[in-house]
């Protein structure tokens, strides 16, 4: 598989939304997301799917439009990793902040999750906070996230990314 046979776009048959459904019931237990405190659901996201020449789906990212007018990502997922699909997705939604005119978009990630720690600051984001203790408050929210995550690592501080986009 290769990014540029991607095709990406906003979810809108059924088949799109129950995919994508299903993927935030296998990858982030559930249909709500913790960020900052605040308990985020799927059906309240923007979203953008990521379908490849076979017409089958390998990928999302979902987003809302905070208070300041900036994005926060709050969720990106490649079905198979290190192929670009992440990469394209991610590009995708930084192209949509810069023509709604948001000036930065920022995300949380959890603090065992190195892949995406590298994979943000490979492409230009920076640590602007890590919040000590946020994954286990989170966790009261909803108990589906694990105590332990990616290398075997304990989960519990957010680390909040941001890049400027506009
Ligand atoms: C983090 C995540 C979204 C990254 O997506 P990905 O599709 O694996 O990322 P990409 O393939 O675009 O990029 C990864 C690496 O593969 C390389 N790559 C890109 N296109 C490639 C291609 N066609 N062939 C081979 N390698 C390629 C990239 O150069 C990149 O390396 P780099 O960071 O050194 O530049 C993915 O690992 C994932 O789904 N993780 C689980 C969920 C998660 O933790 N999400 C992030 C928190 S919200």
């Amino acid at each position: 598989m290769n990014g540029q046979n991607l095709k990406i776009f906003t979810p809108t048959s059924i088949g799109d939304t129950a995919w994508l459904r299903d993927l935030w019931l296998s990858e982030w237990g559930g249909e709500g997301m913790v960020s900052r405190g605040h308990v985020y659901h799927l059906q309240d996201l923007q979203a953008l799917v990521a379908v490849d020449a076979t017409g089958g789906y390998v990928g999302a990212a979902t987003y809302r439009i905070d208070p300041a007018g900036d994005i926060e990502l709050m969720s990106l997922n490649a079905t198979t990793r290190g192929v670009g699909i992440g990469s394209k997705l991610l590009a995708e939604v930084e192209a949509i902040a810069a023509r709604s005119g948001a000036g930065r978009v920022w995300l949380i990630t959890s603090n065992d999750n190195l892949d995406a720690i590298r994979f943000y600051q490979r492409r230009g984001y920076r640590m602007v906070a890590v919040h000590i203790g946020a994954v286990d408050e989170a966790r009261r929210l909803k108990p589906t996230i694990p105590l332990v995550g990616e290398h075997g690592i304990d989960i519990h501080d957010e680390i909040e990314l941001a890049k400027q986009v506009g």
